[in-house]
């Protein structure tokens, strides 16, 4: 028998990151492990970490650092340290961070309770850190997510092959791996149970989902099956790539009236030089094509994107066509980021890193155009009326509630608890950058 423990699970990075933490969490609840919402509380804490840049190495271990504390008040306290920095890491967790007693992969999320139970009885450290390429392991882990509110993510693919030269994921995430649309289906039909109403179905390139591993289906093809799933309302998914995004998955969004008219698009540059370096195998012009043909089919489709600023030798060209590309398109949303060099890819061989003023700067630059684009985006929609699903109570105020278009914008609106995990129609009064407001029809 193990002794049941308190446990208390925090999270850094990606969606993905945030679903395996859900999933563990079920998985050490189904065990009898407690989960509790305060790191005091707790004698088990696990901290499921980034890598994608440096900052998020440094966040990882400054936290590390202030459990240090709680461990040496409470020695019974097992603290383990997983996820993509981890499993970039290894052992070096170990001897940058020696309080440490598990040391857990993006592949070994799944061990974590037989870990957690070797420790109690050994008092010995851990680390496992391999990468199986494991499907059958994927799916008993996944078997144990569970639906809590409205909304959930699904894992619809492990690991990453694209290997654009600034990135480190496809070293800590392994190889791209598919699951069985089959197993998909049951999974989210298995949410839909648990009253769940719109799903996300995540990878780091869902548009390539099939090609390896699962069981024939691809990506359009596995969204149908999920669409036709019964009291489900909204179909999502991320992340997309634009050189591998379908004339037939285009369409789907004028066939699917459950695909969410929202598409993540990383455009990285606008500079077709970058764009090269960064390996990513498409040119601006192509991106625009992709724009043109969404909008062709749904003029209103919201379109967000990720872009890296300062790129080594990006020059002050290269950063213009950045910000002319955003002119052409207008996105709704931007995830930017000053680029990191990161340990074993091809870029951090680059010559050229740009002073970090520069890099500050063009940075500051995008993001006062993108917020501009953003507003006159959400401003738009004042005056319609859109169907909103209600996601829970909102931090606008007493009564208030909030929920997402199918454009994925966020509105608060003053309403009832009871219609939590429904779809109202909501019209909207005013738009911010980040939310809007509005009032039910
Ligand atoms: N597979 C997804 C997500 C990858 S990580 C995709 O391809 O879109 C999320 C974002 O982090 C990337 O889109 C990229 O914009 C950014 N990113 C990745 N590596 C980075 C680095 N070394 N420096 C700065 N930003 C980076
Ligand atoms: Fe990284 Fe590129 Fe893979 Fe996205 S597609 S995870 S940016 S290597
Ligand atoms: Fe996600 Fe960060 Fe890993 S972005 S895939 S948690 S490196």
């Amino acid at each position: 028998m193990t002794t049941e423990r308190r446990f208390y699970i925090q999270t850094f990075g990606c969606q993905m990151n945030d679903h395996d933490s859900t999933t563990l969490a079920d998985l050490l609840a189904a065990q009898g492990h407690v989960q509790v919402d305060d790191a005091d509380d707790a004698d088990l804490i696990l901290v499921n970490t980034c890598t994608v840049r440096d900052k998020a190495d440094q966040k990882a271990y400054s936290q590390l650092g202030r459990y240090r504390f709680l461990k040496e008040r409470k020695p019974e306290l097992i603290l383990g340290v997983g996820g993509c920095m981890a499993q970039g890491e290894g052992r070096r967790v170990l001897s940058r961070a020696p309080f440490v007693d598990l040391v857990f992969g993006t592949q070994t999320v799944h061990k974590v309770p037989d870990m957690v139970r070797r420790i109690s009885e050994r008092r010995r450290r851990m680390v496992w850190v391999e990468m199986p390429n494991d499907s059958e392991a994927m799916e008993v882990f996944y078997a144990h997510t569970r639906g809590q509110g409205p909304k959930a993510f699904v894992t619809v693919m492990q690991g990453c092959d694209n290997y654009c030269s600034y990135c480190i994921v496809p070293y800590v995430r392994g190889s791209e791996l598919s699951r069985p649309s089959d197993d998909i289906v049951k999974e989210v039909e298995r949410l839909v149970s648990d009253g769940v109403r719109e799903v996300t179905l995540l990878g780091q390139n869902v548009n390539s989902y099939g090609q390896k591993g699962g069981d024939g289906a691809d990506f359009v093809e596995l969204v149908k099956k999920v669409a036709g799933i019964e009291k489900l309302l909204r179909v999502r998914f991320t992340t997309n790539h634009p050189k591998d995004l379908s004339d037939s998955f285009i369409e789907l969004f004028a066939q699917a009236p459950k695909l969410m008219p929202h598409i993540h698009l990383p455009l990285q540059s606008g500079s077709d030089r970058i764009l090269n370096l960064m390996n990513r195998r498409y040119t601006t012009g192509d991106y625009f094509t992709l724009i043109d043909k969404l909008r062709a089919v749904n003029p209103d489709i919201a379109i967000t994107s990720d872009v890296i600023v300062g790129f080594p030798g990006e020059s002050d060209e290269d950063f213009e066509a950045t910000l002319a590309a955003m002119k052409r398109v207008v996105f709704d949303g931007m995830f930017s980021f000053n680029y990191s060099p990161r340990r074993g890819t091809r870029a951090a061989e680059l010559e050229g890193a740009l002073p970090k003023e520069l890099l500050k700067a063009r940075l500051a630059e995008l993001q006062t155009l993108q917020k501009e684009h953003g507003l006159a985006k959400n401003r738009r929609w004042i005056g319609e009326t859109r169907p909103v699903l209600v996601e829970g109570r909102s931090k606008a105020g007493e009564g208030q509630l909030m929920g997402r278009t199918p454009e994925n914008k966020i509105v608060n609106f003053a309403g009832e608890a009871q219609w939590l995990g429904s779809e109202v129609l909501v019209e909207v009064t005013d738009a911010g950058v980040n939310s809007m407001v509005g009032v039910v029809v």
